[in-house]
Formats: structure tokens, C-alpha cells, sequence
């Protein structure tokens, strides 16, 4: 059997919007009807009229399009679930909240703003707390908003997202337990992170900018602060495809992110900043086989949820989308 072409039979004759993130392995990302970035998919899907979307790509992702279109059957060849997401949950952004308040910060004195890598659950907390969410590519613009308030932020899960803001803005940060006074900080990160984009190192930057002398480095902002200091260029991922889409043929480039999506971009002169192949594990979960079997199960009618289909308590929606929904208002 010739999966590709049975995978196109069935979306021909389906009622599905197939939806994939530029992680993506190839073979899936080829056969989407939507590609994107997270903030570029949590747009999109609104616009679509489909009954199902069929969402590739993590469960956070997934979930945030169920929130956005409560009536739309969300389902998702693999719910796999974002590291960093999964660092931080309802009990532990509670904790957080006493934590700062230990310190002598105040909860009405607190914004909170939540990477859209999150689970409902810590979304639905930081909307109802009057806080948003933001993406890679608007969180500079978020957290000018944020500091309006007056308030200061507390900013999960990502630490180095929040770090690196921060220093462009020319803010004071400080990481939950890292020992600093949280009082003395405009952002207050919680200690989560990226594993794959934890890989790149400035040992790598300077074996690159070693090897070629006129080499640029350009990386995603959940790299560690060290490393976005030294690169040339940072940027969500769509700011990261831009930027190297738009380099002369010539010029030679490194890029600290997730190397499925670096291996598609450009045929010569892109290379991947490590010795390792950051690949994100929970992303590459979903295979062409995941696929087919789930576009297998929507040709049967069912009321009764399908495996794999995303479910969110209706409260916990509620208070989710008013999180997102501020963002979007931004
Ligand atoms: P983007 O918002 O850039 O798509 O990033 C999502 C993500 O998980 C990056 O690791
Ligand atoms: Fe999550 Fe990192 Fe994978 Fe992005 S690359 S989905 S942040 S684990």
C-alpha cells in the first residue's frame, strides 16, 4: 500500500483541515494543508471550515486549537506533549504564585504571561489570574504590553525566553530559585526550558565563526541567554525562516533550532549550530502511519470521541481562551 496516495484519498473525501508545524518530519509536513508556526497555526485554524482538523504537530498546539474552536473535532495522530510544556502544571504555577508571594510580591501585583508552549490547565490559570499568553514570534510586543500594567511579570514555563526578552528590553530578571531577590526583578521566570534548543552551546558558535570567517549565527529565543548573545540574528521561527530565506546564496549560515526545519530551508550554505541533530523528539512522534490510521477512523459517524481526539474540560476552555483571546487583542 502506497501510504501517501491513500492518505490523499482520504483527505479528498473527508470533511479535514490537515495541520502540521514546521517540526514536522518531512513526509507529514508534505502532505498538510496548513503549515506554520505556533502562532501562525493558532490563526489559521480559526479561519478554517472544515468539521475536523487533524493537527500534527504537539499537544499544547493541538489543545490550543480545540480552545480557539470549541465546536470543531480536534483530533491528533499522536498527542505528543511539548518537554517544556510538561514541566509546569496547575500545581506547580500555584506554587509559583506562593513563591512569589514568600517574597513579598503581592498576587494583585503579579501579570502573569504564559509561553503558549503550556498546558490548558496553566493557561486557563494565568487567563483567570487577567493575564495572556504569548508565541516566540509577539512576545517582545506582550510583555511591553504586560509592563502597562505596572505589574511585574511572572513569565513560565520558558526561563530563557523570558531572560532574553528581558535583556533586550533592558529589564531586570531573575529564575524562581535561583537565589536572586524576586523583588528586584521586572521578570520573574519560571525554571522551565527547551531540551532541544538547550543543545546549542557558544562552544558551538565559536567553532562555527572559527571554521568561517564571515559565517552568521542565527538561533530560536529558547536558547540559553549565553548563546543568543553571541548569535547574530534571534528569532522565532517564522522570523528564522525570513531571515534565511532572504541571505544571499553565498552567505553561509548556522542555525540553533530544530533540524527538520533547518534541513528543508535552503539547498547550500545552511548548517545546523551542533555536532548533534537537534531533533524534537515529541514532535517527530507522529509518522505518516499515525496519520493514515486516524484519517481511517474519521470516515466512521461517531458522537462518541475518536482515540486521539482533544478533549478539554469547559471551564478550564473557558478561562484558556481568554488568555489566548488577549493575546490576539494585541
Ligand atoms: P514557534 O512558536 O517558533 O513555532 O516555536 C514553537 C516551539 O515549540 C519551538 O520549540
Ligand atoms: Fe517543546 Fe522544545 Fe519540542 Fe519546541 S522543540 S515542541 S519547546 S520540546
Amino acid at each position: 500500500m502506497n501510504l501517501k496516495e491513500e492518505i490523499l484519498k482520504l483527505k479528498k473525501n473527508l470533511d479535514v483541515t490537515v495541520v502540521a508545524h514546521f517540526y514536522q518530519r518531512d513526509e507529514v509536513f508534505e502532505l498538510a494543508d496548513i503549515v506554520g508556526d505556533s502562532l501562525e497555526l493558532a490563526k489559521k485554524s480559526m479561519e478554517t471550515n472544515s468539521k475536523f482538523v487533524l493537527f500534527c504537530g504537539v499537544g499544547f498546539m493541538g489543545e490550543g486549537v480545540k480552545i480557539l474552536n470549541p465546536k470543531k473535532r480536534v483530533l491528533m495522530p499522536k498527542i505528543a506533549c511539548c518537554a517544556m510544556a510538561r514541566m509546569i502544571d496547575g500545581d506547580y504555577y500555584d506554587d509559583s504564585i506562593l513563591k512569589l508571594n514568600e517574597a513579598g510580591i503581592k498576587s494583585e501585583d503579579i501579570l502573569p504571561i504564559t509561553y503558549i508552549n503550556s498546558s490548558a490547565a496553566v493557561k486557563a490559570r494565568v487567563g483567570k489570574m487577567g493575564g495572556l499568553v504569548c508565541t516566540s514570534s509577539n512576545a517582545y510586543k506582550i510583555i511591553q504590553k504586560g509592563l502597562e500594567s505596572g505589574k511585574k511579570i511572572l513569565f513560565v514555563p520558558d526561563r530563557c525566553l523570558g531572560q532574553n526578552f528581558a535583556k533586550q528590553m533592558n529589564l531586570k530578571s531573575a529564575v524562581i530559585g535561583d537565589g536572586t531577590d524576586l523583588k528586584k526583578a521586572d521578570i520573574i521566570c519560571y525554571n522551565g526550558f527547551c531540551s532541544v534548543h538547550q543543545q546549542f552551546t557558544v562552544e558551538d558558535v565559536e567553532f562555527y565563526k572559527e571554521k568561517y570567517d564571515d559565517i552568521l549565527i542565527a538561533v530560536h529565543p529558547e536558547c540559553d541567554p549565553s548563546v543568543c548573545d553571541a548569535a547574530d540574528f534571534v528569532g522565532s521561527t517564522s522570523q528564522l525562516i525570513k531571515f534565511i530565506k532572504e541571505l544571499p546564496v553565498e552567505q553561509k549560515v548556522a542555525v540553533g533550532t530544530e533540524f527538520n526545519m533547518v534541513n528543508r530551508l535552503r539547498e547550500k550554505n545552511t548548517f545546523i549550530l551542533s555536532s548533534t541533530k537537534p531533533e524534537c523528539p515529541t514532535m517527530n512522534e507522529t509518522t505518516l502511519e499515525d496519520l493514515y490510521k486516524t484519517l481511517k477512523l474519521m470516515e466512521k459517524e461517531q458522537e462518541e470521541p475518536y482515540e486521539g481526539e482533544i478533549l478539554i474540560d469547559e471551564e478550564e476552555s473557558k478561562w484558556a481562551r481568554v488568555a489566548l483571546q488577549r493575546m490576539f487583542e494585541i
